[in-house]
Formats: structure tokens, sequence, C-alpha cells
């Protein structure tokens, strides 16, 4: 089953207008990437960057799971495609720990996000103390199985991203066994779940990806791209990543 390689930048609470010109040189150079490249920006710079660049993939980086309502400072997946988005995460750990977010809202973010024709990448980790207590497989198999929707109907449109809290933002990163071990559950449970589909499933690693470690992540299987925070920053950073990720061969 070949799957196209992701990489998709995103850009936490960064960017404002004068960053817009980084978001067209890194459209510029995904128009010959062979792989799929993507920029989920602050909900504020989604229709400027849509216009900056116009047929690249911009999203956003959370969405509401309600149509619309009294929802105060909330954004709907009717309003992200309205401001030109062509896909959102759900299930950031960063949303997940600061907002309080549950398995549950985060399932119901995925299906709201899919049924409006977003594309949809869902985060899954585990923390630090999780890791050392040797039940990180489990626990993230458990937290993917109580956030996936409850289907999906094109699968090259969705997208699990495995990012283990304690990498995200810290340099460190799994060792490709490790990657390796937590990949080959995740598409068992996605397999589990949606059948021939799940293998259509693009799974991401994130967590201190960057120019040096990305070739080396890229080459473990069932690694179908990656969810880059701080390097997607500046497409001096993020572009050697794309180019790692059109590199290695689709599978
Ligand atoms: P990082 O962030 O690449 O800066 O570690 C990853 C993320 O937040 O998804």
């Amino acid at each position: 089953m070949a799957r196209r390689k992701l990489v998709a930048g995103k850009w936490k609470m960064h960017g404002i207008s004068a960053d817009l010109a980084e978001i067209g040189s890194i459209a510029l150079a995904a128009e010959t990437a062979a792989a799929d490249v993507a920029l989920c920006v602050p909900a504020t710079l989604i229709e400027r960057a849509v216009r900056a660049a116009p047929g690249f993939a911009i999203g956003g980086q959370d969405v509401h799971q309600s149509d619309k309502g009294a929802h105060t400072g909330c954004i709907s997946a009717a309003m992200l495609l309205d401001a030109g988005a062509q896909l959102t995460i759900v299930g950031h750990s960063e949303r997940r720990e600061a907002q309080g977010e549950s398995d549950a809202d985060v399932k119901a973010k995925a299906e709201a996000g899919l049924a409006a024709g977003l594309s949809v990448i869902l985060c899954v980790g585990e923390s630090d103390s999780i890791r050392e207590a040797g039940i990180a497989v489990e626990t993230v198999a458990a937290q993917l199985d109580a956030s996936l929707p409850g289907g999906i109907e094109e699968p090259t449109r969705f997208s699990v991203a495995y990012e283990p809290i304690w990498a995200i933002g810290t340099g460190k990163v799994p060792s490709v066994a490790d990657i390796d071990e937590m990949h080959v559950a995740l598409r068992g449970r996605l397999v589990a779940a949606f059948g021939e589909a799940g293998n259509q499933v693009r799974i991401l690693y994130g967590g201190s990806v960057k120019a040096s470690n990305a070739a080396e992540i890229f080459g473990v299987q069932d690694v179908d791209g990656a969810l880059v925070g701080g390097a997607s920053l500046k497409a001096a950073d993020f572009l050697p990543i794309v180019e790692a990720a059109s590199g290695s061969a689709d599978r």
C-alpha cells in the first residue's frame, strides 16, 4: 500500500502578517515536492495565508465540534472552510492539557472536521512518566481507540500524528526502534477500527523533527510523514524536512 508522505507544519501561537513571506516560500517549493505539504497556522492568519499562497494547503490548529452556537472564541469546521482552510489538527497535546480536551472531545472534533470536508490530523502521544513506566504503547493505543472518528469515508483525508509529549519542543526524540514499535501498534489499531482503509491512513511522527533527524525518521516503516512545530516557522528550516520526505520512497 503506497502512502504519499505528508509534512505538515504547525505554527502554534506564532505568526502575523510579517510572516506571510515564509508561507509563500514554503508553498513555492511544495509545488515540486514529491510529498504533500501543509501549514496549520493561527486562525487569524488563515485567510491571508491562503491569499499569499493560492492552492497550497493551509489549515487550522483546532476546530470546534459544533456547527455554530454559544461557544465564545471557538471556530467551526464551516468557518475554517469559509476562510479557505483545507485541513485541521485536532487533539494536540497542548490543547488536551491546557484546554482539558478529552478523547471524546477529540473524536467529536475529528468527526466534525471530516464531515465538513476538511482533512484531519489527529494527535496522540504519551507523557514522559508513561514512557518511563514502560506502558507507552498500550497507553497511546488506548488513547487512539478512544479518539478515533466513527468512520472514515476517504482514508487519505485522515491522518494520525504520534507525538510523544516529552519530545515536543525539547530537542529529544525517541529511538528509531521506539518510533517503529509505536507506529506498528497504531497501524494495528487503525486496521482493527477501519479494516483495509486503515492501511491508507497516514501516521505522522511529531516532536522535535528537524533537518538533521528527518531522513532517519522517514526511513522508519509506517512513518508516513511528520508534524513539525518549531522547525516549520522558517522556510530555511522546514524545506530540508520536505526534501527528506520527498527523497524517501512512498510505501
Ligand atoms: P516541535 O513541535 O516540532 O517544535 O517539537 C511539534 C508539535 O507541537 O507538534
